[in-house]
């Protein structure tokens, strides 16, 4: 089971009711349950293989906290808003550093068209891909690309698996061969 880790940073729980203009009218739960559906809704192949878990907070400490248990909790990937914390926290980027797990970062508003602070982020270089601008949507399609990177890594796998299978009887074969050799010299 491979997991995708969903992480909000400060104020996300406030959606909905905070600066509509720039979020959108969706609160967190709403979004929440569009991903769990997602989830939920897999393609037979991949149908059970895939969970998600999903954790908001405004405390610095406890995301880092999930990121670094992250590997052992068996995800596989992560996408995070890290809201304020995009501008400004050496630490998370550190975290998502350290643990080497691939991320999309997901932003809500468009952060390139809004007050300059906003244009730098912590996250962007290390991010397998930045989604800004798109709403709640964008938080979709960084899931759906989750979900086809954990799937191709599936079935990279199963074939690896089913190779080193068919494989192993050849080698077999060829470590009998010098053995052969030497009996007739
Ligand atoms: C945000 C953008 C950030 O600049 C801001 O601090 C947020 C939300 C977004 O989703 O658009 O809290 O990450």
């Amino acid at each position: 089971m491979r997991k995708i880790l969903v992480l909000h940073g400060p104020n996300l729980n406030l959606l909905g009711s905070r600066e509509p203009g720039h979020y959108g009218h969706s609160t967190l739960a709403e979004i929440d349950q569009t991903l769990r559906n997602r989830v939920a809704n897999l393609p037979a192949d991949t149908a059970g293989k895939i969970e998600i878990e999903i954790f908001q907070s405004n405390a610095e400490s406890a995301l880092i906290d999930r990121i670094q248990a992250a590997p052992l909790a068996g995800v596989g990937f992560i996408v995070i808003n890290p809201a304020g914390f995009t501008h400004t926290s050496v630490a998370i980027r550190d975290s998502i550093a350290a643990v080497a797990i691939p991320f999309i970062e997901v932003h809500l508003s468009n952060i390139h068209a809004r007050e300059t602070f906003r244009k730098h982020s912590y996250f962007s270089d290390l991010a397998v891909g930045v989604i800004s601008g798109l709403g709640a949507q964008g938080y979709e399609f960084a899931i759906d690309a989750a979900i086809r990177t954990i799937r191709l890594t599936i079935a990279q796998n199963t074939s690896t698996t089913q190779n080193s299978n068919t494989l192993n009887p050849k080698s077999a074969v060829i470590s009998a061969a010098p053995s052969s050799n030497q009996h007739k010299n």
